[in-house]
């Protein structure tokens, strides 16, 4: 595609690791950019899996397989994330998201787009701290990057009209459906989600009904998943910051206040899939 060759993905985490592997399916030469070089192992293996899953069902060739795979570069080294679109899928903690652009800036040029796969982080209060502050701009992915269709893009009043362009090309490349959407708290659907995960844990929290009993109804009314198991996958820590910073940038409405026995579950590191522990088991 004109413009966009290389692409760097910033952390090797849930996500990370997914739109790692989307770029590089999509044809795209990417960086995975990780400080923790153990999520960086586990990434390599689980795109390597999901590569040969793929394969076993003949969606891609073994070929196909291994030039995806060599496509990618693994590294901890930020001196080499040079490329010309940068996708952080780090924590959702703006300063730390703001330090990784910055010292990514100062490294890259004024072409290279800075796009952030924040869920719930108002991209202006990002884009307002970097120097290519027109260069910023919202790609929400969804959870599992490589499944899920949709990916929210985001603009603020400083994004260049150029640079959604190309993020929408590049979505159509990935094979995904973008989304223009405002920046706003939770942008929309994590704005809308935040009642699926908060009033399942309030009819727990009353002792109203069980997990089980939430999980197995929702899923019976054709959900994919019930709350427990959503949350489970996406990540305690992760999905307890988005309502947090959603609940703190709405004005904390009573209705959308973070839940306390999210808030023990992430104390306890009982962080769902990736712990092997959350509201169930794994
Ligand atoms: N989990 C989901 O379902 C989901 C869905 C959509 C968007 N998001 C967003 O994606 C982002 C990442 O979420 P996740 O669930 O993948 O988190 P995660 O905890 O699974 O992974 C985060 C990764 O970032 C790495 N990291 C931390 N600081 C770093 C830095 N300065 N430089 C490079 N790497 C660094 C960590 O080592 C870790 O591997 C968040 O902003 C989150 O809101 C998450």
């Amino acid at each position: 595609m004109r413009g966009i060759k290389t692409i760097c993905v910033c952390g090797a985490g849930t996500m990370g690791s997914g739109i790692a592997q989307v770029c590089a399916q999509a044809g795209f030469q990417t960086i995975q950019f990780d400080v923790n070089e153990a999520m960086l192992s586990k990434s390599k293996a689980l795109i390597k899996m999901n590569l040969l899953i793929l394969s076993e069902k003949d969606k891609i060739g073994i070929a196909e397989k291994d030039a995806i795979i060599e496509r990618i570069v693994f590294t901890n080294n930020i001196q080499i994330c040079r490329a010309d679109l940068i996708i952080e899928a780090i924590i959702e903690n703006k300063e730390a998201k703001i330090n990784l652009f910055n010292q990514l800036a100062a490294i890259n040029n004024s072409e290279t787009i800075f796009a952030s796969n924040t869920s719930s982080i108002s991209i202006h209060s990002i884009a307002n701290e970097i120097k290519y502050s027109q260069q910023v701009v919202g790609m929400h992915f969804f959870n599992p990057a490589p499944l899920m269709k949709l990916v929210e893009v985001i603009k603020t009043e400083t994004t260049n009209n150029e640079v959604i362009e190309l993020i929408v090309a590049v979505c159509k490349e990935m094979n995904k459906t973008a989304v223009i959407c405002k920046d706003v708290p939770g942008f929309i659907v994590n704005r809308v989600a935040r009642h699926y995960y908060l009033e399942a844990m309030k009819l727990i929290e009353l002792g109203f009904a069980t997990i089980e009993t939430v999980d197995a109804i929702m899923q019976a009314t054709g959900f994919k998943m019930g709350p427990f198991k959503l949350m489970d996958l996406i990540g305690l820590d992760i999905n307890y910051s988005v309502s947090k910073i959603v609940w703190n940038n709405l004005g904390k409405p009573e209705r959308l206040k973070p839940s306390i026995i999210q808030q023990q579950k992430v104390d306890a590191n009982e962080l769902g899939r990736k712990t092997g522990k959350g509201f169930h088991q794994y």
